[in-house]
């Protein structure tokens, strides 16, 4: 099939990708004439595993294309948006300025009976609106949330847990059958779709997001009461997860979450509802919010006590800036918010992160920035490592005792071994445990 997908980010980009990969001729579009050149010429412009081979694979098989141009989506089938929904500036509810451009754009140019299939997060209600302007031109409008993790995003786009269609009564069967055919190859494997209205659809991704949002948040409220009793979040987290209704996934206390779409998207929700005369309904995402930004400047407070409450010119190695491992994404990265704190206190913050350095040095050139792990952690009078990173897992507490000046660390998500630390001579605090 023809399609087109808009918006050559996180989401748009690997969709595309994806869906060459499946055999589609596909041609994403993007405002951003640097990141199309960029993707022309088989490049990512962010780092995410296994998206480079599809990309030089679609690219060389002809069937994969990037254009600044809406004109070239006129002979597509199916046109993908997949642009964000960012935060309002006043913090409240999702920016809809790049979808309904999106929208608009496809509109000037979409083929009669061509189908638009909205990917991004957007407020219950959205596809409605835009399925009115789409009418008018004799398009239909489906929406077909994604739920795809960074880190994951390759696999989770050609191998997803579910598919849903949120589709309107009067098109339905039609919006069935199209999507149907664009992932044929995904449903004969048995992967589960699920056809809802368009509203049920919008809200499902909100609320998978606001569930895995409240379950993190839970597990770091239980880590702060565990701190308070002397009791071990991670075994109270194994503990409660070996009840299949619970289950132990997204039980990682820690410093909570990050990223472009759990924290701005819990935020919408409870603008959305609030909108909706439901406010109350989701009153607790508040909550959530709040327990999640504690958690940063919990580590900070911990950090700073252990110099006696002054953190000033000492040299502190902050392991990880990404928002989670395996991605250079620093949105909302809670790692980047407490090393940002800590230098903020005056402390000599020596940062390091595999992939994420470029990104977040170019918002916060203050902090100084390690070219390895290893110089990082030369002279620190203490460590804190704030993001899941497979080498800070693995490091070997007896030679890092060996280069840092003060052997104290802090274990922002709970990573390491407490005992095997320990015995090294380190000062070891976790979070909740
Ligand atoms: C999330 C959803 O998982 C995905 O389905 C949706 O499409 C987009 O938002 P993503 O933002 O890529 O995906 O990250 P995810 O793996 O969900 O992690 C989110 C944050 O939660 C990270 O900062 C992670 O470190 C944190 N987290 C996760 C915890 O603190 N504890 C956990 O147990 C799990």
């Amino acid at each position: 099939m023809k399609l087109s997908v808009i918006g050559c980010g996180y989401l748009g980009a690997v969709h595309a990708a994806a869906m060459a990969s499946l055999g589609h001729t596909v041609v994403g579009i993007d405002v951003d004439q640097e990141k199309i050149d960029k993707l022309s010429a088989g490049q990512t412009p962010f780092f995410e595993p296994g998206l480079d081979e599809i990309l030089q694979a679609g690219i060389d098989s002809g069937r994969l294309s990037f254009s600044t141009d809406y004109a070239s989506l006129a002979d597509a089938e199916v046109h993908f948006i997949g642009v964000g929904t960012p935060q309002r500036r006043d913090g409240q509810g999702a920016d809809m300025t790049y979808v309904d451009a999106a929208t608009n754009g496809i509109l000037s140019y979409a083929k009669p009976g061509s189908l638009i299939a909205g990917k991004s997060t957007v407020p219950v209600g959205t596809a409605a609106r835009l399925s009115e302007l789409a009418a008018a031109k004799g398009v239909r409008l489906a929406w077909n949330p994604e739920f795809l993790r960074e880190g994951f995003a390759v696999k989770d786009t050609v191998d997803p847990d579910r598919l849903v269609y949120g589709v309107a009564d009067a098109t339905r069967d039609e919006d069935v059958a199209t999507l149907d055919a664009v992932y044929a190859s995904i449903l004969e494997r048995g992967t589960p779709r699920l056809v809802t209205n368009q509203a049920t659809a919008e809200l499902v991704k909100v609320a998978a997001n606001s569930f895995l949002a409240t379950k993190i948040s839970f597990i770091n409220a239980m880590a702060e009461i565990s701190e308070v009793a002397g009791a071990d979040v991670t075994q109270l987290a194994d503990a409660i997860g070996h009840d299949v209704r619970i289950g132990r996934k997204f039980l990682n206390a820690g410093v909570g979450f990050g990223g472009g779409c759990l924290p701005k998207d819990i935020r919408a929700f409870a603008a959305r509802a609030e909108e909706l005369g439901k406010g109350e309904s989701v009153a607790f995402l508040k909550q959530v919010d709040e327990i999640n930004l504690r958690r940063r400047q919990h580590v900070v407070d911990r950090v700073v006590d252990s110099f006696d409450g002054q953190v000033f010119g000492h040299r502190v190695a902050v392991l990880g800036l990404a928002f989670k491992p395996d991605s250079d994404d620093i949105r909302d990265s809670p790692a980047l918010d407490v090393a940002v704190r800590l230098k903020g206190l005056g402390a000599e913050v020596v940062s390091f992160d595999p992939e994420a350095m470029d990104n977040a040095r170019r918002l916060h050139p203050q902090l100084a920035y390690a070219d390895s792990l290893e110089h990082a952690l030369e002279g620190a009078e203490a460590v804190v490592v704030v993001t899941e990173w497979k080498q800070f897992r693995e490091l070997d507490p007896v030679a890092t005792a060996a280069k840092v000046a003060r052997p104290i660390v802090f274990d922002g998500r709970n990573i390491l071994d407490p005992v095997a630390w320990k015995a090294a001579g380190w000062t070891y605090t976790g979070m909740g445990r």
